[in-house]
């Protein structure tokens, strides 16, 4: 096998009260990616549809990612990388860590699957890195490993999978406003008080509980940030608006997808994600901000062969 195409899908991390650590998979949105063994040594980006960035391998998220892989190799050939971007960069809903992971995952494949996923986690960080200017895996490891994850530790980096009840499904608002996440996390405080730290770790380790016990009320009551919310809701607009309707539609719970634009929403079953959506619409149609809307089940599987 000399060429493979991937789907690398879309995630949505920090989960409320997770911030750098947790995160989950998205099934309906994703970027496809080519990637070809060839006979010139080396990194190649060779073509980019859907956005306009970098090609060349060292200033691009998906070549940074893949030559921290390539430097772990002794082969006597290349690779060559096409991009098929769905996932519009600062949207917050992973489209770094897609890029990142998408190369890394192809290559391994083609090679007869040398590292493991840690390892393959361990390659994309320096890809997600470039972006965010700083190491984190919370979007990386949902879009590797599938399902909800939670990153133990970057150094050494450990990733626990943490399973989730079968009919959960998410609703995503994009407003169509970019969000740079190195900015937003530029505004964060470097300390925080005791009483929130208290509030934040009895939130995450109550939602690993209820993801593992299939308790949706205890998911709901869990889906709290008191800590980066307050921050970057301010840079969202109608953020408690659709927070308020999401969750009078039903939603379990509601909070900023990554370092945002995007909303995210967890809900019991499709109709009432599908509710969400309606709600959420009704709260952006009254401005005049353009939107992506996306409803999908968790996606268990994440990255993934497409031929
Ligand atoms: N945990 C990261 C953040 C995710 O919120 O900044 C975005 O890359």
């Amino acid at each position: 096998m000399n060429e493979i195409k991937v789907f690398s899908p879309a995630t949505v991390a920090n989960v409320a009260c997770g911030f750098d650590v947790l995160g989950f998979c998205l099934d309906s949105v994703g970027d496809e990616m080519v990637i070809r063994k060839i006979e010139q040594k080396g990194i190649f980006i060779s073509h980019i549809e859907g956005y306009d960035l970098p090609y060349k391998a060292e200033l691009n998220v998906a070549g940074v990612s893949a030559l921290a892989m390539y430097e772990a190799l002794d082969v006597d050939f290349g690779f060559e990388i096409e991009i098929y971007k769905n996932i519009k960069p600062g949207s917050g809903i992973g489209s770094s860590a897609a890029s990142a992971v998408g190369s890394v995952f192809g290559m391994n494949e083609l090679i007869g699957k040398p590292f493991n996923k840690t390892q393959l986690t361990e390659f994309a960080i320096k890809g997600e890195a470039l972006a965010s200017k700083c190491e984190h895996a919370d979007n990386l490891a949902p879009a590797l490993f599938g399902g909800f994850t939670l990153v133990k530790s970057v150094s050494p980096l450990k990733i626990v999978n943490i399973p989730s009840p079968d009919g959960l499904y998410a609703t995503i608002i994009h407003p169509q406003i970019e969000i740079k996440t190195s900015e937003s996390r530029a505004i964060l405080p470097k300390e925080v008080p005791l009483n929130k730290a208290i509030e934040q770790w009895a939130n995450l380790g109550s939602l690993v509980h209820a993801l593992h016990s299939n308790d949706y009320e205890l998911i709901g009551e869990s889906l709290n940030d008191v800590i980066i919310e307050p921050y970057r809701s301010q840079l969202i607009p109608e953020f408690n608006n659709i927070k308020a309707a999401a969750l009078k539609a039903g939603a379990l719970g509601v909070g900023i997808s990554g370092s945002g634009p995007s909303i995210f929403s967890l809900c019991k079953d499709l109709d009432t994600a599908n509710a969400i959506k309606n709600a959420m619409q009704a709260v952006y149609n009254k401005t005049d901000i353009d939107f992506d809307i996306h409803v999908s089940p968790i996606n268990t599987q994440g990255v993934k062969i497409l031929k």
